[in-house]
């Protein structure tokens, strides 16, 4: 269970360009949970999954994971968990173009001491289950935006993460592709894993569970959704 409490991120802290993207933020999320999180461009949106993903540090407040405050975790645990304990998704892919989309979701598993056939074992089930043909033999770039969008979940967990934390997945799709990468994540929660997913688009927050607004750097709302 990921829990922050009273969080704040002050970028270029006392300059003249100062700016409070967070401000007092709390948020439990439980195991299991589907959220989206919605605002305004600028809202803190993308700070707030950054501080989450331990990609980034909080200027102020706590921020537990599974009861551990995250301020006290070792370099060493904290690459784990990034690694291993959270699975990120941003609006545009970074793959590596010119290798397969079966190299590239091996990738993650490169740190891994297990052997190189269960790797590339492993990276095929992740795509398997994103709809990717494994076998393919081609460059990555050469893969439609929705394809590669789905190679890029299929690296995202292919460490078996307990979290999910996607960033406008698809921001950069039209309405096929992004209805496709939706049902993937849907599914993906429906196998236990915690979903948050930073949207824009009014369908996909309908089809979470809770839906939490951020706005000039607060959560000005968080709502369940009774539908859900
Ligand atoms: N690394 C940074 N340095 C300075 N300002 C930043 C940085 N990252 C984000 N900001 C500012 O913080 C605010 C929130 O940004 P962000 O979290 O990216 O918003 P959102 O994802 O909701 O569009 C914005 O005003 C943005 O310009
Ligand atoms: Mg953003």
């Amino acid at each position: 269970m990921i829990k922050l409490q009273n969080i704040c991120k002050t970028f270029n802290e006392g300059k003249n360009n100062e700016k409070k993207a967070l401000k007092n933020v709390s948020l439990d999320v439980n195991d299991g949970e589907l959220v989206a999180i919605i605002g305004k461009s600028g809202a803190g949106k993308s700070t707030l999954l950054n501080i989450v993903a331990c990609l980034d540090t909080p200027s102020s407040g706590e921020y537990l994971i599974d009861g551990e405050n995250t301020a006290n975790f070792s370099p060493s645990k904290t690459a784990e968990i990034r690694n291993g304990y959270f699975g990120v998704v941003t609006q545009s892919p970074f793959m590596i173009d010119n290798i397969t989309p079966l190299e590239n979701v091996v990738i993650p598993l490169m740190y891994d001491r297990k052997n190189k056939k269960d790797r590339y074992r492993r990276a095929a089930e992740a795509l398997a289950s994103v709809g990717i043909d494994s076998g393919l033999k081609v460059k990555t770039a050469v893969l439609s935006g929705g394809e590669q969008q789905r190679v890029s979940i299929a690296r995202a967990i292919v460490n078996n993460p307990r979290v999910i934390l996607a960033d406008e997945p698809t921001g950069n799709l039209d309405k096929e592709n992004s209805d496709g990468v939706m049902k993937i994540l849907l599914n993906i929660n429906k196998e236990g894993r915690t979903v948050i997913v930073i949207t824009h688009d009014p369908d996909i927050a309908a089809q979470c569970g809770r839906v939490v607004t951020v706005s000039d750097g607060e959560i000005i709302m968080d709502e369940k959704n009774a539908d859900r």
